[in-house]
């Protein structure tokens, strides 16, 4: 039996295996409502066999989207479609999950296929007007890109408040697992990062404050049963000597306030500590690396992501104890099934016994005739 097709229980929650679908944005929501897209993109890895099923980077307010087609859940109208999307997912015998984030001063770009720069008033003509994004601070994050406005302390309490309101909203969803978006240069990166935080208030002299007032708010209305996740860029913590230490101590943190899951992403284009304008990988054997010493300095279990294609590698981190979950991503959108083709390639899965019932008995036969014919041209 491979580690990657045991089951993976954390508080009440199990799931099958420990395959993981990674949030990926779709752009194809309006008015931050999910639509059939999400529903058909997401059913099919469940029915690919993956054990959890994140939807993408959830906005929990419209100014914090990045691109008008991400979903929200920032009014209760925009429950019901989700709820659509739970309800496929465990039918089809995946955990359903679900990303909430805010870019903060990186929304308002254009789509991937659009060009992903920053909106302009051109892009109007599109439909796609630019609107003003929010930071911890009036720093753009480069010189393409507009200056955001600085929030007051007051709408960094309100914001606190809207990430609780949005787990609400997931649950109500009926989602199982909630992951808070605190990576890839977003809101909470942004607030952590001395680059781009440079307040006065409270939520600058403690730059972990708002991610921990985020996690208090979000574990006050998800239930004690269900598991929490958070999203960190790990690569941030390669090069200073106490980046690492301010990583665990702000996982520690989080442990305490009810976190159960280090999610290790990494870039995003600013730093939590200074890179000196170094590259950053994103294998998965440069995060999981890291993952490991988090995941003992912590007590978190662990999710690695990155360019995981072979189901054999992905066994290997776990059985070294380099992690907890596996997150796939593109590999993922190029073959739904890679669940259940991993657990045949781990030799897990005989008979199709994990496929979708209506599938098995069609492609046993379809096994039997091509192993027949084979026969037959030797
Ligand atoms: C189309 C696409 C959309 C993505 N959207 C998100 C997102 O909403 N939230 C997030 O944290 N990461 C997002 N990511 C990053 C993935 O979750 C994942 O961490 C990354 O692609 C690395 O894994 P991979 O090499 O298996 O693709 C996205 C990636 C892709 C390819």
């Amino acid at each position: 039996m491979s580690m990657l097709f045991t089951p993976y229980v954390c508080r009440g929650v199990r799931a099958r295996n420990r395959v993981v679908i990674s949030p990926m944005q779709q752009s194809s929501a309006a008015q931050g409502v999910a639509s059939d897209w999400h529903l058909a993109h997401l059913a099919r890895f469940a029915m690919g066999g993956a054990g959890i099923v994140f939807v993408e980077s959830t906005a929990v307010e419209a100014r914090g989207r990045n691109t008008h087609g991400d979903t929200g859940l920032w009014h209760d109208g925009q429950i019901e479609p989700l709820a659509r999307i739970t309800q496929a997912l465990r039918r089809d015998g995946a955990v359903p999950a679900i990303q909430l984030g805010h870019t903060g001063r990186k929304a308002g770009v254009q789509t991937w296929w659009n060009g992903h720069a920053p909106l302009t008033p051109a892009d109007a003509e599109r439909g796609e007007p630019p609107w003003t994004a929010v930071g911890p601070s009036a720093l753009p994050v480069g010189p393409d890109w507009p200056t955001p406005q600085a929030l007051t302390t007051d709408e960094v309490r309100a914001l606190v408040l809207a990430w609780g309101a949005a787990a609400r909203r997931a649950r109500e969803a009926g989602f199982e697992m909630l992951e808070v978006h605190g990576a890839h240069g977003y809101l909470i990166h942004q607030f952590l990062s001395p680059v781009a935080n440079q307040r006065n208030d409270a939520y600058g002299e403690d730059r972990t404050r708002f991610a921990l007032e985020v996690a208090e708010a979000v574990r006050r209305e998800w239930p004690d049963n269900l598991p929490l996740f958070w999203r960190v860029s790990l690569a941030d913590a390669v090069d200073g000597g106490l980046a690492h230490d301010d990583m665990v101590g702000l996982l520690r943190a989080l442990k305490a306030r009810g976190v159960d899951v280090v999610d290790c992403s990494s870039g995003g284009g600013i730093s939590s500590y200074p890179t000196q304008g170094r590259s950053v990988s994103n294998d998965l054997t440069f995060r999981a690396a890291l993952a490991r010493q988090l995941r003992e300095a912590s007590g978190l279990d662990v999710m690695a992501v990155g360019l995981v294609i072979d189901p054999h590698t992905a066994e290997r981190y776990l059985q070294n104890g380099q992690a907890d979950l596996i997150g796939v991503g593109r590999e993922a959108l190029y073959n739904p099934n890679w669940a259940v083709h991993a657990e045949s390639a781990l030799g897990d899965n005989r008979d199709y016994a994990t496929w979708p019932l209506p599938y098995r008995m069609y492609l046993a036969r379809r096994a039997a005739t091509a192993d027949g014919l084979r026969r037959a041209v030797r």
